[in-house]
């Protein structure tokens, strides 16, 4: 296997879950490359300390500069907060690196511009995290949509729903910032991973309506006092799309006070001859809808069947760390031109379709009508 030397910029949560998945790289069989966790950057020393049980990662630094100066690395994984996006995706790209961006690529669509622009200015090999289409219960909805398996699709649901917000004693971050996490707020947080199958699908929405719901207006910051947080949590976006021809309701969710759930990522597909539905709160489970002289639901346990093989048997069920790594196989794959048919990540340009549909989402908010979108 071909080793490929990769730098992560923000070793907190997103940072160590990718090192993790690197580290568990033997599970997987049919790939051709390798990724090597070679350098790690974080403001925080406390946090780079993290990374001391990964024997490969012998640079740590607090400036992201000396790994971008670092000429063994090939591709950088940034997971930092979303106003830093654009300077660090382009110092990247100016380094002359490889770059595994995190959603929402860039801040605002503004941002998320000019960041494609870099893009396509420095020719580099640019992909955006999104996970969840790699369970195998989405793999297959995708393949029956692809497939033209629902007669005439009559609606599509996609979303995101956690409920971590609910706790009014939970502390603030950054994502509880509009000037850190985005005017967009929960669409910045969670929209990519809505976004991500119905425009891979074309499914784009033409216009829509937005309902927009804040969280709490303020949270312990953590120092014994008390921090604003101003982000939009809940977001409703009804929007009308196309498929073969015909103008379909397009539902996309993301909350962040949805309670019950934790990490439930969800996509439902009905149409006049068939449907899908499919929720991580669920991973092996896929329900599937058919009519003959009678109508069904059936329910099938799909296991294991995830996009590239494992060594895990087939019977098990998938969780967010396989997923996690699935999603960079597919990057390092396509990154070698080894895709194949198989799903790709986020492409820039379907990033920045992601951030004209959040702007129009917002300006529906302020408005409260029917905006165009993009
Ligand atoms: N794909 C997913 O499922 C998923 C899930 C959560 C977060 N994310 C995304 O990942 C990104 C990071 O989110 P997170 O939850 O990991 O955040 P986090 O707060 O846990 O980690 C961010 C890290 O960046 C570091 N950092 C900040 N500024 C830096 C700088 N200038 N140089 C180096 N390090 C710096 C911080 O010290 C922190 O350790 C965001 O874009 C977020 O939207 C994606």
């Amino acid at each position: 296997m071909k080793s490929i030397n990769i730098g992560i910029i923000g070793g907190g949560l997103m940072g160590r879950e990718m090192a993790s998945a690197f580290a568990r790289w033997c599970a997987l069989q049919d790939v051709t490359v390798r990724p090597v966790l070679a350098a790690v950057a974080d403001l925080n020393p406390a946090t780079l300390e993290w990374f001391d049980c990964i024997p490969s990662c012998t640079q740590r630094t607090t400036d992201y500069k000396e790994l971008l100066a670092n000429p063994a690395i090939d591709v950088v994984y940034v997971a930092v907060p979303h106003n830093l996006h654009e300077k660090l995706y382009c110092d990247v790209l100016n380094a002359g690196k490889d770059l595994f961006a995190e959603k929402p690529f860039g801040i605002d669509l503004p941002s998320a511009k000019r960041i494609l622009d870099a893009v396509n200015a420095s020719g580099r090999f640019v992909r955006c995290s999104s996970e969840m289409p790699f369970f195998p219960g989405a793999q297959r909805a995708l393949a029956m949509a692809r497939g033209g398996e629902f007669g005439r699709v009559l609606e599509v649901v996609s979303g995101f729903h956690h409920s971590s917000d609910l706790d009014p004693t939970k502390p603030a971050n950054w994502k509880r910032n509009s000037a850190t996490c985005g005017e967009g707020g929960v669409l910045c947080d969670l929209g990519m991973h809505a976004c991500h199958i119905p425009l891979r699908l074309g499914w784009k929405p033409s216009r829509l309506f937005a309902q927009l719901q804040r969280g709490y207006s303020q949270r312990p910051d953590g120092k014994g006092g008390m921090a604003v947080c101003d982000t939009w949590d809940n977001a409703l976006l009804h929007s009308w799309t196309t498929i073969a021809g015909e103008e379909v309701p397009l539902r996309m969710e993301m909350k962040r006070l949805a309670p019950g759930a934790t990490n439930s990522w969800f996509l439902e597909i009905l149409g006049t001859d068939g449907g899908v539905r499919f929720t991580t709160a669920e991973p092996k489970t896929l329900w599937v809808f058919e009519r003959g002289k009678e109508q069904w639901w059936k329910r099938t346990e799909l296991g294991f069947a995830t996009p590239f093989k494992t060594i895990t048997g087939g019977i098990f069920e998938p969780g967010f760390p396989d997923i996690i790594q699935q999603m960079w196989a597919a990057y390092l794959m396509e990154r070698e031109g080894g895709l194949g048919a198989r799903f790709g990540c986020v492409t820039p340009e379907e990033a920045v379709a992601s951030h004209e549909i959040f702007a129009a989402a917002l300006q529906s908010q302020a408005t409260q009508s029917v905006v165009a979108v993009g």
